[in-house]
């Protein structure tokens, strides 16, 4: 791979390897940079008003607040009621969650919420709504992989939406909810399906469906390919595509039980050319036994 003259590429091409059990290209990077490249790039999709950073209104909580609410773990389909547990007092973490939106309308339905998060500027979007609203929730900057912070079994609901394809490797992603869930505790997820990577534009920018990367996915690896290297001047996240085997497989190996899943993709008017043919996105209900 050449390496590209740019003081923001630099900071990653470097040769420690941070987890042996890493497939993503982890072995060329610290995870301390891409967590500082990514926690920057989400602060700025802050800025950008990103669809994933828009604080829910005041009705949406007050709502919530009567029991009534729709929350998403993928673009389009709420999540079914029936998955739900009870969230009067439950101990729920929002994980990788931040942005003002399923954090605030679980806290306003009852749950005591903690809202993790490795974007400073994301968490602030929920603090915003919990003032706005007299909201009581906690708020945690950390990497998901990493949820040391919280003693085992600390919480009874983990709500996860799509966000693990910023994280190197989804392993011990899976591992720490394991850990910190209570046993009869709920985690639902939400996630990409890898095939979504396998396309020439995976960012979706001029719609070209030709199939040119293989499974699973880094953009690590590509980090001196145009589609990258535009990506990371416009500032946005890095991204990574883990097999399904490591999706659904490592929530098993981890111990959970999977009860219940539904695939979604983006709604028509998002112009998404993959979704023209195809579900992308898959939401899963985990239980630990
Ligand atoms: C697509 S947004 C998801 C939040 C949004 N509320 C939703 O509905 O999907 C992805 C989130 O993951 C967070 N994130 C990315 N990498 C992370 C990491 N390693 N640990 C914790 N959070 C991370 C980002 O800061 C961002 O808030």
């Amino acid at each position: 791979m050449s390496i590209v003259a740019s003081p923001v590429y630099a900071a990653f091409l470097i040769s420690s390897v941070s987890d042996t059990n890493d497939r993503c290209g982890a072995g060329r990077v610290n995870n301390d940079d891409l967590l500082k490249y990514n926690r920057d790039a989400w602060n700025k999709q802050v800025n950008d008003a990103n669809r994933w950073t828009r604080p829910v209104s005041i009705d949406v909580i007050n709502e919530a607040r009567s029991g009534k609410f729709e929350i998403v773990l993928t673009p389009t389909i709420p999540v079914p009621a029936v998955w739900f547990p009870e969230l009067t007092g439950a101990d729920t973490l929002c994980l990788a969650s931040g942005g003002g939106q399923q954090a605030p309308v679980l806290a306003a339905a009852g749950a005591n919420v903690t809202v993790f998060d490795n974007s400073p500027a994301q968490l602030d979007q929920d603090r915003f709504v919990a003032q706005r609203d007299g909201l009581s929730m906690r708020f945690v900057e950390g990497d998901m992989a990493d949820l040391a912070v919280f003693p085992d079994q600390s919480f009874d609901f983990i709500f996860h939406p799509c966000s693990n394809g910023f994280a190197v490797n989804v392993l011990p992603v899976w591992r720490e909810c394991f850990r910190v869930l209570r046993s009869g505790g709920v985690m639902m997820a939400g996630f990409t399906n890898p095939l979504r990577y396998l396309f020439e534009d995976e960012r979706v920018e001029n719609g070209s469906l030709a199939v040119v990367h293989s499974l699973p996915y880094s953009d690590l690896d590509h980090l001196d390919e145009p589609h990258i290297q535009n990506a990371i001047r416009a500032g946005k996240p890095l991204e990574f595509a883990h097999t399904l085997t490591d999706q659904i497989g490592g929530q098993l190996r981890a111990g959970f039980l999977l009860s219940a899943m539904f695939e979604d993709r983006y709604a028509d008017s998002d112009n998404d050319p993959i979704s023209k043919f195809t579900d992308t996105f898959i939401a899963t209900r985990a239980i630990k036994p």
